[in-house]
């Protein structure tokens, strides 16, 4: 029998965020500081090579977490979500998703194709299926397939990003499903968390401000450069992937791609001279112009507590000056 949202997320939860999953970047240790603080951490199975990595990866996870509770059984230590792709173009499906089973992973995350045969499977061992949208249609999909929850992908996200204005995607949605949404693009700190609430948004999916952070396991450059960049240094393309993601244009340089073929160009057929999305041409959200330090992720959790609670308490009518937070670098 799968549990209620509520019971699952929210009572072990500090704030409404989920640390959203993220190719080459999802690590243990990331995940494990996340729930430990009280937010959902999160990885793609692909993150790992193979079933026997992704074995590992869950027992190292779960028996952290476990020895975390054990410490203090008051501490709200939140659960964890392992990302699958369930379009049928993915392969590793069904090995990584007995795996997944042997774990009784409490959360699954699902992203493109249907999610059904997943949903079932979940909520035999009690565990909870939200599925990750950019349109309205596919909201309405993952629905009908029984998911417990949606993740709105709006425009601005960091990864493959939809196109769709958050304002607009939150509301159609929510003129038709009641249930657990999570709100995810651009949204960088505590303000934005609180922001997505008053929206109509459950929780926050927040990915590139998590990648500057101690735990993430990248290279230190990528760090350096989500500190310095702002809107600017992002170009929106289909021609690593096929798919719209935004990258970070220092990082397609530094790579040895001519920038310039690509920029304010439709999609095109380039020789990346053995260059890689992600690995060497590094991805980020809008939200980049707010990240100004990399921190430990317990530091970064803080923070975003303090924004969180200071954004609860700004009035609706109130002075001028209070609709303008000071967010301290
Ligand atoms: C480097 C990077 C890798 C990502 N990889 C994945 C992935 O493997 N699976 C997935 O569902 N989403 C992936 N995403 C998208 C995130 O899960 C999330 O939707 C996004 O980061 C939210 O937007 P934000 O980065 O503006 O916070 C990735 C995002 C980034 C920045």
């Amino acid at each position: 029998m799968k549990k209620p949202v509520h019971d699952l997320l929210d009572k072990n939860m500090r704030l409404p965020i989920i640390c959203a999953p993220m190719f080459l970047v999802s690590s243990p240790n990331l995940v494990i500081n996340a729930c430990k603080n009280g937010i959902v951490g999160s990885f793609p199975a692909f993150n790992t090579r193979t079933q026997t990595a992704l074995d590992e990866w869950l027992t190292t996870i779960t028996e952290a977490l476990k020895n975390e509770k054990q410490k203090d059984p008051t501490a709200k230590v939140a659960p964890f979500a392992v990302n699958l792709v369930v379009h049928a173009s993915n392969k590793r499906l069904q090995a990584d998703f007995e795996v997944v089973k042997k774990h009784k992973v409490p959360f699954v995350i699902t992203s493109q194709g249907n999610p059904q045969s997943i949903v079932d499977a979940v909520h035999k061992w009690g565990g909870i299926v939200f599925h990750d949208v950019i349109t309205v249609a596919h909201a309405r999909k993952a629905i009908d397939a029984g998911a417990d929850g949606l993740i709105l992908v709006a425009a601005g996200a960091g990864g493959h990003a939809g196109e769709v204005n958050p304002f607009a995607l939150v509301r159609e949605v929510r003129e038709f499903w009641q249930g657990p949404l999570v709100l995810a693009g651009a949204i960088n700190d505590g303000y934005g968390v609180r922001a997505a609430e008053v929206l109509g948004a459950n929780y926050s999916y927040m990915g590139t401000r998590f990648i500057a952070t101690t735990e993430a396991e990248v290279d230190p450059d990528y760090k350096t450069m989500l500190v310095d960049a702002d809107l600017n240094d992002l170009v929106f393309t289909d021609t690593f992937t096929g798919v719209k993601c935004h990258f970070l244009k220092p990082s397609i340089t530094r790579a040895g791609v001519d920038l310039s073929l690509i920029e304010g160009k439709a999609h095109v057929d380039l020789d990346l001279g053995g260059s890689n999305a992600w690995k060497d041409m590094w991805s980020a959200g809008h939200g980049v112009s707010g990240i100004h330090s990399v921190v430990p992720v317990a530091h970064l959790i803080e923070q975003l507590a303090s924004e969180y609670n200071n954004a609860s308490q700004l009035q609706a009518f109130s002075s001028a000056s209070s609709h303008t937070p000071q967010v301290g670098r």
